[in-house]
């Protein structure tokens, strides 16, 4: 029996990590997975109403390690990660994407001799000014099998010296989420309560630090919705992180005052899926929702210099626009009147990662 504990903290460890464990528990006579979660997003909007929505096991485990700066996060998920690990022994420590939560978790398993499996390893954007970058090296740097998204991933990680035996490209398991969950968000009734008309707004994401943390950079932002504005609404379910810095930066009345800016709070993963699915057009600074919005031919604008997910612009419909505001004006305005693409779904992206995931950490395990 292998004795695996999967990790997961934040927002985006949700959707990666549920079809992993609805995988293990098929398996339950060959694997026995333990649920921890860290508490490193711990609001209802952020972490509840995706374990219901994507029918997750309650966590076994919650550290409750709660907001804080990068190292206490990450040193109070090493201190309390570890007493677990002390009581459960585990074969392997399963950890998803690049949030604090995730690189805490593999610092832990390394140093307890416990195999480390990471889910999306091998991202890399080359920018070691966003925290996620930093916990994408290190979590790699100390994994025993890196279970990758896409091929450009698997040459990152051969560049950066590791062995070609730990790596297994399995796809992009937050698309085994995205199918699996289509026809559900098609029930949800968000788009009549916001009183929206599919196809007739754009959706928008912000919480990076690199666009919320500036007062300039944020404010810019805001010229630049207000220009889409004229155009079409733009709904902006708001991340708490963001919401603070609107206040903080006296920036809250001038946005509130925006007709065309509908600011809601964060929906869960159903909603949020049939809002941005029906919309005209995305503007984020988030990693899933480029690949998201790829796989289902929605055009996606990023306000980001940079990506670890190339494969979204590459053959996706990505577009990398940065924070500028003239710049974000002038890539929204025509792409508001391109028509929607088709669909492109890059290699391995079919709806059967977590399957292949867990094929991969058996077959590393005889
Ligand atoms: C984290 C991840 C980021 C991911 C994002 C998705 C890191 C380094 N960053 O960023 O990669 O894209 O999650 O949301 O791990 N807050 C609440 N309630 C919550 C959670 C957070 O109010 O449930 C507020 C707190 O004020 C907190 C702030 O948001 O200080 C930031 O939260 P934190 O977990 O530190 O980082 P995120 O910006 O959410």
């Amino acid at each position: 029996m292998l004795r695996i504990i999967n990790v997961v903290g934040a927002r985006p460890n949700f959707m990666k990590i549920a079809p992993v464990i609805d995988e293990m528990r098929r398996r339950s006579g060959r694997i026995e997975p333990l649920l921890v979660h860290t508490g490193q997003h711990y609001d209802e909007s952020m972490s509840d109403s995706f374990f219901e929505d994507l029918e997750i096991p309650r966590p076994d485990i919650n550290l409750e390690i709660g907001s804080g700066s990068h190292s206490e996060q990450t040193a109070r998920v090493m201190i309390a990660l570890e007493r677990v690990l002390l009581q459960h022994a585990a074969d392997w420590v399963v950890v998803v994407g690049d949030v604090n939560s995730t690189m805490a978790a593999a610092i832990v398993a390394a140093k307890m001799n416990v195999r480390i499996a990471h889910v999306e390893a091998g991202l890399r954007s080359g920018d070691r000014t966003m925290p996620e970058e930093i916990n994408r090296v290190v979590t790699d740097a100390l994994a025993d099998l890196l279970l990758t998204p896409s091929r450009d991933a698997i040459e990152n990680l051969l560049r950066e010296g590791v062995a070609p035996h730990k790596i297994s490209f399995v796809g992009n398991v937050m698309i085994d989420t995205l199918y699996r969950n289509l026809d559900k968000a098609r029930r949800s009734r968000v788009l009549e309560r916001l009183n929206l008309q599919p196809n007739q707004y754009c959706a928008m994401t912000l919480h990076r630090p690199s666009n919320v943390d500036d007062a300039k950079t944020l404010a810019g932002i805001i010229d630049a919705l207000e220009a889409i504005g004229q155009r079409l609404p733009i709904v902006f379910p708001v991340h708490p992180r963001t919401r603070e810095r609107l206040a903080q930066f006296n920036l809250s009345d001038r946005i509130g005052r925006m007709k065309s800016l509908l600011m809601i709070e964060p929906l869960g993963y159903l909603d949020f899926l049939q809002l941005y699915s029906n919309s005209r057009l995305v503007l984020t600074d988030s990693g899933g929702i480029q690949e998201e919005t790829t796989v289902l031919g929605i055009p996606c604008l990023t306000l980001r210099p940079n990506t670890e997910r190339p494969i979204t612009v590459l053959e996706g419909t990505n577009r990398l626009v940065g924070n500028a505001p003239e710049v974000i004006t002038r890539e929204a305005l025509p792409a508001l009147d391109r028509p929607a693409g088709a669909a492109r779904v890059p290699e391995l992206w079919d709806g059967h990662a977590a399957a292949r995931i867990v094929d991969a950490i058996e077959e590393a395990s005889r």
